[in-house]
């Protein structure tokens, strides 16, 4: 008999997000946090940039929601900016009293016992009207993760387990289809199926509640900045579950990824624009002067878009980045980490412009969450870039991303310690896992053959730049693979390339038919059929809910 591990709360995924929300949580019940690798690998391990939020002295809140909601091109819900903007200034100070050090102007010191507000040094970038960047040089997501995961593992009531893959969540509607109940409630979700890497068995998580954390699907393209862990594990699973998901057309694309044969998603700052860097082609022309006035500091759709425009105009490979005419010693102190990595691949930044591609690096949807971080299936929250919260839209401002997983974890954190105080919550009972296929698969090549298909397909039929006709093609194709992984799924033992595939395979194909549905131009979609925004008919977002399957 396999064993079940029992818990108040399961947190599937250690970024920000989840590592956040279990530190709040475990005063108030048992955590247990399961992650798919080492639980330091996630994208807030990776963020170079920092977090947004309103420290300057001629800041304000409004200029931060305005700007907000300049770049969500009039899909963000403004209760949602107006709160996370509002909120961040004492989130952030909760991370200094946990001991993360932001970068300061000089001679300031972070007081982290008392948490007493510090003079940061604030970086800029695109959208930005102000400085309002804090950030730890540019090793942001590092400084902060780093701390968290301390905090998590000399937690005593926090459990950790390292490894562990998530296949599925457990509802009412799956107790309901083994026939353990017989009437019709309301779904709520029990926690999860999650395969254990190192023993190969799949393992009973019950929980009485259960946070998707899982971070973001940048593996669903060919080019991407994010970790191989980023196969958008929570929006699949939480769609198969029967949750809404939202928006999922609008995948943002970070403008300057190094474009190196031999480096893997390795992202050049936006703030390296923030501190004057320009981009440039291949004759030293600063182009992004024809397309925004904002120049190289517009928001990154408009960016990402100019690069490729000029990367087909032009037939190059990839533009610059030049910040050469920054002094050295500059240079080094405030991009210490890109500097080291620039010079491993023979690019001394100080004194050559870097060449720099676009590759996907964000989601703004996901599934669908109110301001408490809680989706549409009882029990079950959402938050960081799993979640659709409505505070990007149709496109995201830089540095936006680890503010709203803070502000979420904090939220859900309340909401879910109030879960726990109703009446009437025994540990409901479970079936074990049902093991699928019973062999071990001798056709792998289906996995590497599948997992390599759909991330080409994505980039060149659903990239920066879409068409009608190459949505569909896309569509056809995302649809016979679907079956082919679906076919495999049920005769072979799970592993986890095959969890993954399966993950990728079902946000793609939900990406191209949020995509497919909105024939209009809008943040982040372009649509070459549709290129104009249409207020009177789009303005609003796309939601997908799978059917009810019995
Ligand atoms: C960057 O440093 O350019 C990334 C920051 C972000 O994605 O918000």
């Amino acid at each position: 008999m396999e064993e079940e591990i029992r818990s108040d709360f399961l947190i599937i995924g250690s970024g920000i997000a989840g590592l956040s929300f279990a530190l709040k949580v475990a005063d108030f019940g048992e955590v247990v946090l399961v992650t798919k690798k080492e639980v330091v690998e996630s994208n807030t391990n990776l963020a170079q940039g920092g977090i947004a939020s309103v420290f300057g002295d001629t800041d304000s809140f409004d200029l931060h929601i305005q700007d907000t909601l300049t770049a969500g091109a009039g899909l963000c819900h403004p209760d949602v900016v107006a709160m996370v903007v509002k909120e961040g200034p004492k989130r952030i100070r909760e991370l200094i009293e946990l001991g993360v050090s932001f970068s300061l102007l000089k001679g300031e010191k972070t007081d982290g016992s008392a948490g007493v507000p510090v003079s940061f040094h604030l970086g800029q970038e695109g959208g930005h009207s102000r400085k309002r960047i804090v950030h730890a040089h540019d090793m942001t997501g590092q400084e902060v993760e780093q701390t968290l995961v301390r905090r998590v593992k000399n937690h005593p009531r926090i459990r950790l387990y390292e490894n562990h893959i998530a296949v599925d969540l457990i509802t009412v509607s799956t107790r309901m289809k083994r026939g353990i109940i017989t009437t019709t409630h309301e779904d709520f979700c029990c926690g999860a199926y999650v395969l254990d890497r190192e023993s190969t068995r799949v393992k009973t998580f019950s929980a009485k509640v259960t946070i998707l954390a899982t971070g973001g699907a940048g593996k669903v393209y060919l080019y991407t900045s994010n970790p191989d862990i980023a196969t958008g594990d929570g929006i699949a699973m939480g769609y198969r579950a029967g949750a809404t998901v939202a928006n999922l057309e609008f995948v943002q694309f970070h403008p300057t990824c190094l474009f190196h044969p031999e480096a893997k998603n390795f992202l050049i700052s936006e703030a390296v624009r923030g501190e004057g860097g320009v981009i440039v082609d291949a004759t030293g022309r600063a182009f992004m002067r024809d397309y925004d006035p904002q120049k190289d500091l517009a928001c990154r759709d408009v960016v990402a878009r100019a690069i490729d425009t000029e990367l087909k105009k032009t037939g190059q490979d990839c533009v610059f980045l030049d910040i050469s005419h920054r002094s050295a010693d500059f240079i080094r102190e405030r991009f210490p980490n890109l500097y080291e990595k620039c010079l491993e691949f023979g690019i001394d930044m100080t004194r050559q412009p870097i060449p720099v591609v676009p590759a996907a690096h964000y989601i703004c949807g996901g599934i669908v969450t109110d301001m408490e971080g809680r989706t549409d299936i009882q029990r079950l929250y959402a938050v960081g870039e799993t979640a659709c919260t409505g505070l990007h839209g149709a496109n995201r401002l830089a540095s936006n991303s680890l503010l709203e997983a803070l502000v979420y974890a904090h939220n859900a954190s309340c909401r879910a310690v109030q879960d726990l105080k109703e009446p009437d919550q025994p540990f409901p009972e479970l079936p074990p896992w049902d093991p699928v296929g019973t062999t071990d698969s001798d056709e792998r090549i289906v996995v590497s053959q599948n997992w390599d298909e759909i991330r080409r397909l994505m980039w060149n039929y659903v990239g920066i730049v879409r068409s009608d006709k190459r949505l569909a093609r896309a569509r056809r194709r995302i649809e016979l693979i679907a079956n082919e992984i679906q076919e495999y799924y049920w005769d072979f033992k799970v592993d986890a390339d095959l969890i993954e595939l399966r993950n990728i395979a079902t946000v793609a194909e939900l990406i191209i038919r949020s995509a497919m549905h909105r024939k209009e131009s809008r943040g982040l979609h372009y649509n070459i059929a549709y290129p104009f925004q249409d207020d009177q008919r789009w303005k609003k977002d796309t939601l997908l809910r799978r059917p009810f399957l019995g």
